[in-house]
């Protein structure tokens, strides 16, 4: 694989200091994005060329691009940091890169090598590293590498040429309630994925297909669906954007055991998801992947064993869950309130992420 280097054409006019730092203030969720994106190409024969760091903008495609005709598309969300001497570093980049290369496999696209990916996306926070929100806060910069197919044609194949880009946003909390717990609709008919399909990988038509199931949850009053597996409809997959946690014990005392659901081949395997598994040992807690059934998390959480849920994801960090519905019931875990386990795994993440503790195991990226 061929490794380009990434030419700096930088904007003759990035946003002023003060436009910025307005934007900075309240950035939401993927509403604003920096002066500067990364462009590389992908031909048949040539492999990976012409990398550049160019001003924020459009792409001009003919409409007969094929990702607008097949879907040809996959993408990637990370998260830079400010850190507490100013400096900026971003979160396990290279586990971003190895699953953005097993996306590209499993749709017929060309692998990014790993070096450069993660160099693609230091060039870009080097560049606009004003926009990396301060130290502290719940605040940093969003990284959204992604690839399109760029051949024009309607022949369905894999097309002979493409564009990877990375853009960033400054980005606050994903779910407007921050750290409020989120209600969750069980869908016991819509299926996400299913077995020998595209459910590991990140990539658009995944998100697509969740919308409807997403609009009927937000009908039932939920704001996020989750799935059961295609082919029982009973074990708990995943929700339409990130990964769910499930804490037994802690209540009274005795060790928390959080445990989420395995990698079925139909589940995206989080980063952050990932990650928890070895924080949580770090605080003392077990932590395994396993199945959980509909059925089993309403016996459990309404007997008392199944004490906290939690969702995670680069993007909604780890969130609490209050509510459960599913057809005919609806419970609250840990009373509606964020869980205690939960809150303390979501600090001990940021706190490795925001440079305030140490990094045990190497996930800090400086730059
Ligand atoms: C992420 O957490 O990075 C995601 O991909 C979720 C989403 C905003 C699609």
């Amino acid at each position: 694989m061929t490794t380009p280097t990434i030419e700096l054409k930088p904007s003759s006019q990035p946003r002023s200091d003060a436009e910025r730092e307005a934007l900075l203030t309240s950035p939401g969720f993927g509403r604003h994005f920096t002066d500067h994106m990364v462009t590389i190409k992908w031909t048949e024969g040539r492999g990976w060329h012409d990398g550049q760091l160019v001003p924020y903008g459009p792409l001009s495609l003919d409409p007969a691009n094929m990702t607008l005709h097949y879907a040809q598309e996959i993408f990637e969300g990370l998260k830079a940091y400010r850190q507490p001497d100013g400096s900026v570093a971003t979160f396990r980049p290279d586990k971003n890169a190895r699953r953005f290369q097993a996306s590209a496999r499993r749709l017929g696209m060309p692998e990014l090598p790993v070096e450069t990916f993660i160099e693609a996306c230091d060039v870009l926070v080097q560049q606009d590293r004003a926009w990396v929100p301060a130290h502290g806060g719940e605040e940093s910069l969003y990284l959204r590498p992604f690839m399109i197919a760029t051949e024009v044609g309607l022949g369905v194949k894999p097309a002979n040429e493409y564009l990877f880009l990375v853009i960033a946003s400054p980005a606050g909390a994903y779910f407007p309630g921050g750290v409020k717990p989120v209600s969750i609709w069980l869908s016991e008919d819509r299926v996400r994925a299913v077995p020998g399909g595209m459910g590991d990988a990140k990539t658009g038509g995944n998100y697509a297909a969740s919308l409807l199931a997403q609009a009927e949850a937000a009908a039932k009053g939920c704001d996020q669906v989750c799935y059961l597996d295609a082919v029982e409809h009973q074990w708990i997959e995943e929700l339409g954007g990130m990964n769910l946690y499930f804490v037994y014990g802690g209540a009274s005392g005795e060790k928390p055991v959080i445990v989420t659901p395995s990698l079925t081949g139909s589940i995206l395997e989080g980063v952050t998801r990932d990650s928890l598994l070895t924080v949580a040992r770090d605080l003392g807690y077990e932590s395994r992947e396993g199945r959980v059934s509909i059925d089993q998390w309403q016996r459990d959480a309404e007997n008392g064993t199944l004490t906290e849920v939690f969702a995670c994801g680069t993007a909604a960090v780890i969130t609490p869950v209050g509510t459960v519905k599913r057809t005919g019931a609806e419970w609250k875990q840990s009373g509606g309130e964020p869980g205690e386990v939960t809150m303390k795994l979501r600090e001990a993440l940021l706190d490795i992420q925001r440079g305030v503790s140490e990094d045990r195991h190497g996930w800090m990226h400086p730059l």
